[in-house]
């Protein structure tokens, strides 16, 4: 039977959600979170004596733990995510889609009795500064601990949200189960999941979020993908702002001028890296600042400027790759009072993951496996993640809980692509801003005769937009009809590579020189010449203090060759056709017109 505690709301409709789902899920008991410190640490502390939670060395990494999931609960499910509106092509081709009366009475049938000898965890939180016109309130609703450490990480919960929410505020409920009831007496598993049913359901226009099966990051942490992303696009859809799959970063240069830009790179791409990007050698007197890592949503403010907040509280980065060297800010940041998820733990009871430095002897591997150095497998796995509070990030923006969020006044879109397109080109005005970023995307596999076929990832929005893809775009190129200051639209490329397959940008901390150019760029200072394209700033716009790259070298890093051209527009058809008589005119009109540029330009196109 259920006990309840007294709730700390008087919401009449939270109230009833609570009663109805409890009905249904049956815990044995109800929580509601507060979000202090004393509750998560009591959450860690039964996690570890139940075996779920791995306290790590007090003096290398002070509070922090290590997790296991499942062997097979280790990613996002994107085979198993459904845009659930009421008409199918509201979804797009995009998305996998269920009627909601159809997958509400599926889902009912696998929440009924879910968290039988579970206890069941309210968790209000708000995704941004709490009470800011930009944030929005959820409810999660979870059977899990580990969701509820992480949530408190990642989002801002507890008592002073529900505060706000007061008698009748809006919140995105947000159910979600791990699917593994409890018999009386039956002992717990370290990670319970169900390891053959997974849902991960948005329904559009209900604004509503129901989770069955999984524990991991984006199935389960659900302020996150889920709400900030799927839901959250279509309320951005609906009121005229954007939420974006967009780290936001803050240049400051020598005078005290200072520069936000959002950027949307796909999932593994080098956001987080990025994010706390550190000025390099020859950029004495910059300052880079970080304000967020992967979700920002931005509005359009009274003086029409677009303002952007990050709507989490912490970074879910992934660890392999994070490195001294690759993200110092990142490292920093890792110290203390850290949720390490899949990673390996070495002998001396601290973590390792491949990329961070020389490997230990012997380590345990996230599975919790002997491992050693010639094991043939990796120690950590690909996807292991680290969940850290951005209050620790030493590069946090001062700005970053700002309400009023921070202006932003340039959009980075990149992905990985080894040839053709240059290390940085802008678009020649907003429309073709859109068409750059809603074609962007990473090369799938170099197949035979050096072709590389590109995956579109849109926006970086592919697995996260909560409606019709083509509709997506008709929003952002709408945005230039209601007299906003748009911000500034850039391409970016780390990836170029030459014909021996070697990379032509050192990338992390260099990247500040493109990110320079670009703050000159939006002041109306840097040059560029104009480009199939767009606008390629020449050897002689970039700044090269402190970096020995020759003209010659940066003419193989931004020429574009006539077939590469002809190939991204000729691809760019069947790409569009998926999106019938919903894809907006406009994005014909730019695919159209770069083909005739194509025609026109050089077999080889070089800024000067
Ligand atoms: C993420 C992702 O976890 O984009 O941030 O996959
Ligand atoms: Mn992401």
């Amino acid at each position: 039977m259920t006990s309840t505690v007294r709730a700390p709301t008087s919401h009449p409709e939270l109230l009833r959600w609570i009663e109805e789902t409890a009905a249904l899920c049956r815990p044995d008991r109800i929580h509601w979170c507060d979000g202090s410190k004393a509750e998560y640490d009591r959450l860690c502390e039964e996690s570890v004596r139940r075996g779920s939670f791995v306290r790590l060395d007090a003096k290398k990494r002070p509070n922090c733990f290590l997790v296991r999931s499942h062997p097979s609960d280790v990613a996002r499910v994107e085979d198993r995510t459904f845009i659930c509106s009421r008409r199918r092509e509201d979804a797009g081709p995009t998305n996998n889609w269920t009627a909601p009366d159809e997958m509400k009475r599926t889902l009912r049938g696998h929440f009924d009795g879910s968290m039988r000898g579970r206890t069941m965890y309210v968790i209000p939180f708000s995704m941004g500064p709490i009470g800011s016109p930009i944030a929005q309130i959820g409810v999660e609703i979870t059977d899990s601990p580990y969701v509820v450490v992480n949530m408190s990480i990642m989002t801002r919960v507890g008592t002073a949200v529900l505060e706000v929410l007061g008698r009748d505020g809006f919140f995105v409920p947000c159910l979600h189960s791990v699917g593994a009831p409890l018999a009386p007496g039956q002992a717990d598993v370290p990670w319970p999941c169900d390891p053959k049913v997974k849902y991960i359901c948005h329904f559009p226009e209900t604004r509503e979020i129901w989770s069955y099966g999984s524990g991991y990051g984006g199935n389960a942490l659900l302020g996150k993908k889920c709400l900030s992303l799927r839901i959250a696009s279509v309320m951005a859809r609906d009121g005229g702002w954007f939420a974006e799959h967009m780290l936001i970063v803050g240049l400051e240069d020598p005078q005290g001028r200072k520069t936000y830009m959002a950027g949307a790179f796909p999932s593994a791409c080098g956001k987080t890296n990025l994010a706390m990007i550190r000025p390099p050698k020859g950029f004495e007197g910059w300052r880079a600042y970080t304000v967020g890592d992967d979700i920002a949503w931005i509005k359009p403010a009274a003086d029409g400027s677009l303002r952007a907040i990050n709507a989490e509280a912490g970074f879910f980065g992934v660890a392999p790759g994070t490195s001294w060297e690759s993200n110092p800010t990142a490292m920093e940041t890792l110290r203390e009072n850290i949720i390490f998820t899949n990673v390996a733990q070495t002998d001396d009871n601290d973590v390792w993951w491949e990329g961070l430095g020389p490997p230990p002897k012997h380590a345990l591997d996230w599975q919790g496996k002997d491992w050693t150095p010639d094991a043939g497998r990796p120690a950590a796995h690909a996807n292991s993640r680290f969940t850290a509070p951005a209050r620790q990030c030493p590069s946090i923006d001062p700005s970053w809980e700002d309400p009023a969020g921070v202006p932003i006044s340039a959009f980075l879109f990149g992905g990985r692509l080894s040839r053709t397109f240059p290390l940085v080109f802008e678009a020649f005005d907003w429309k073709h801003g859109v068409f750059l970023a809603a074609t962007m995307g990473s090369e799938a596999t170099a197949a035979a005769f050096n072709q590389a076929s590109i995956r579109r990832d849109p926006f970086a929005m592919l697995p996260f937009a909560g409606y019709n893809m083509a509709d997506y775009w008709k929003h952002w190129l709408q945005m230039e009809e209601r007299g906003y200051r748009l911000p500034r639209i850039f391409r970016v490329n780390w990836f170029r590579k030459d014909d021996e397959g070697k990379f032509l940008w050192p990338g992390y901390g260099q990247n500040m020189r493109v990110l320079r150019w670009i703050t000159e760029r939006v002041r109306g200072e840097g040059g560029a010449v104009d480009s199939p394209l767009g606008r390629v700033p020449r050897h002689e716009d970039l700044c090269w203090d402190g970096l020995e790259l020759t003209k010659e070298a940066y003419r193989r890093l931004v020429q574009i060759p006539r077939a590469g051209v002809r190939a991204e527009a000729d691809a760019l058809k069947s790409f569009f056709a998926q999106f019938g008589d919903r894809l907006p005119a406009g994005m014909e009109h730019q695919r159209a017109a770069l083909e005739v540029r194509a025609e026109t330009m050089p077999e080889v196109w070089e800024p000067e």
